[in-house]
C-alpha cells in the first residue's frame, strides 16, 4: 500500500503526537488555574450579595423578658440557625450564632466570665464582641445585628458568617 503524499511531506512519528511540551502543560496548568480562580470569585462575589440582601427581620424578644445577664435562645435567620440573646448589662445586648467556627459544636454562654465557651475543644470567645479569646476557633462567632425600638429588639442581619 502507498503511503499518503501528506505523510511523506510532513512526517511525524506516532508516539510523538501524544508528547506534550513543558510550554503546552504549563499553558494548560495556567489556564486551569486562572479558570478555578475566576469561578470562586464568582461564588464568593454571588453568597455575599445574597446575605446581604436576603437577611429578614426577626423579633427576638421584649427588653423586659431578658433580665441582666439574662440568655434567651432564638433561630435566625432560619429555623435551624440557633442564636444567644445575651444582655451583658442594662442597656447592653449582644447576639451570636450558637454554632462554633471550629466544627459547629454549640457554644454556651458564661455570662458573670464574660466569655461563651465551647465544651468540644475548649473554644472560648468574648462576649463582647465574639472575638477568640483561646482553643481552635479560626473565626470570631457570627454576630447577630440587633436594633432596639421602644421596648422590643429586632435581628436586622448576621455580621461575620
Ligand atoms: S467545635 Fe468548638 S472548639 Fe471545636
Amino acid at each position: 500500500m502507498r503511503e499518503p503524499a501528506w505523510r511523506t511531506d510532513f512526517p511525524v512519528a506516532t508516539g510523538d503526537e501524544r508528547m506534550v511540551t513543558r510550554r503546552q502543560f504549563s499553558r494548560f496548568l495556567l489556564l486551569t488555574s486562572l479558570g478555578m480562580f475566576v469561578g470562586n470569585l464568582w461564588i464568593l462575589v454571588r453568597s455575599r450579595f445574597r446575605r446581604s440582601a436576603a437577611y429578614p427581620e426577626l423579633r427576638v424578644a421584649r427588653v423586659a423578658d431578658v433580665p441582666v445577664q439574662g440568655v434567651k435562645l432564638f433561630h435566625y435567620p432560619g429555623p435551624d440557625d440557633p442564636c444567644l440573646l445575651i444582655r451583658t448589662a442594662e442597656d447592653t445586648f449582644v447576639a451570636y450564632g450558637q454554632k462554633c467556627t471550629h466544627l459547629s459544636c454549640a457554644v454556651l454562654p458564661k455570662v458573670a466570665e464574660g466569655k461563651l465557651h465551647c465544651p468540644c475543644h475548649e473554644g472560648w470567645f468574648a462576649i463582647d464582641d465574639g472575638r477568640v479569646l483561646q482553643g481552635p476557633p479560626p473565626r470570631p462567632l457570627p454576630r447577630v445585628v440587633l436594633e432596639r425600638r421602644g421596648e422590643e429588639l429586632f435581628a436586622v442581619r448576621i455580621e461575620g458568617a
